[in-house]
């Protein structure tokens, strides 16, 4: 653990505890001193630890996406990696910095939204950790593949998400489990939206899935499910960076149009499986031909 000058005095860590006031996390700073966030951060490491969390991650980049004050950033350094924590607010927003300088952490903090991850400002990660963040997201997918993007070959997500299966909101605003509106719904993939605060009142609440739907984004993304495990209102899954060639093909599609102004030139659709067509006016006069053919043989083949 590459940690220094950590603070041991009692009062001087107790009296740093309470300037910052605000926290999320409860997270041991010194035998005894833990910090009053009520947050169930320390029984998710078990689960974590379940699906597949490594004890040992020596010699392992990690990424922490959306680490509020840091608890499993700082889990991650004591097992010997190297670890980036990312959050959208600055690090002393949260208890983040406090519990750093406590602690003598040499966790690295930038404050990025996970949209904006990429492979050339902050390289590649051996395991990524995006926990309790999907579910905040407006743009899911968007985040999914952006997180894709930074993953070494073989690299493993780990990903826990308020999930809809035993708490899904029925039109008159009762809470049931999805299986008693109709058994099948569990095997269809299902993303409950949040407008307007409708899940508990928080605004920042966007999309709940069921796991069917959170295990078939992660495969959308190019992320091949390993381990799941679902408890009432919570989805835990492991997933490694997959190699699935028309997954890429979408994500590079997808992004291109999202972030450069269409261009005409740029392969736009796909109309059979694996090739590529453009939309110039060649393109489309070349596909105008190709289905005319298409036609007369139909219609040789129907003896008309
Ligand atoms: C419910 S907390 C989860 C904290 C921690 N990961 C955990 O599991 O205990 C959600 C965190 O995600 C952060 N967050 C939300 N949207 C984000 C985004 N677009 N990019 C980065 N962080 C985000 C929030 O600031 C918050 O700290």
């Amino acid at each position: 653990v590459k940690r220094s000058g950590r603070i041991t005095d009692a009062a001087e860590i107790r009296k740093r505890i309470d300037a910052q006031g605000r926290w999320w996390h409860e997270i041991e700073l010194a035998p005894g001193i833990v910090t009053p966030g009520d947050d169930t951060n320390q029984s998710k490491l078990p689960i974590l630890e379940r699906i597949g969390l490594p004890k040992d991650l020596s010699g392992r980049r990690v990424l922490d996406i959306g680490c509020s004050d840091g608890y499993f950033a700082f889990v991650c350094e004591e097992r010997g990696a190297d670890v980036l924590a990312i959050d959208f607010v600055p690090e002393d927003y949260t208890g983040f910095n406090t519990a750093k300088t406590i602690l003598g952490s040499g966790v690295e903090y930038s404050m990025e939204s996970v949209y904006n991850l990429s492979p050339d400002k902050h390289g590649c990660f051996d395991v990524v950790l995006c926990l309790g963040v999907l579910y905040h997201l407006r743009n899911p997918m968007a985040a999914l593949d952006a997180i894709r993007s930074i993953m070494n070959t073989k690299a493993e997500l780990f990903v826990a998400t308020f999930m809809i299966d035993e708490h899904f909101i029925r039109a008159d605003g009762t809470v049931g489990k999805l299986s008693d509106l109709h058994p099948e719904l569990q095997e269809i993939p299902i993303w409950q939206a949040y407008p307007r605060g409708s899940l508990n009142g928080d605004h920042t609440n966007c999309f709940g899935p069921n796991m069917c739907a959170l295990l078939t984004a992660l495969r959308e993304a190019n992320l091949d499910p390993l381990q799941h495990e679902a408890l009432p209102g919570a989805g835990f899954v492991r997933a490694r960076a997959g190699s699935d060639v028309l997954a890429e093909k979408y994500q590079r599609l997808d992004q291109r149009l999202h972030k450069t102004a269409f261009d005409p030139s740029v392969p736009y659709y796909l109309d059979e499986l694996g090739e590529v067509h453009d939309v110039t006016e060649a393109g489309k006069e070349h596909q105008r031909s190709q289905s005319k053919k298409k036609m007369g043989l139909l219609a040789k083949l129907i003896g008309r």
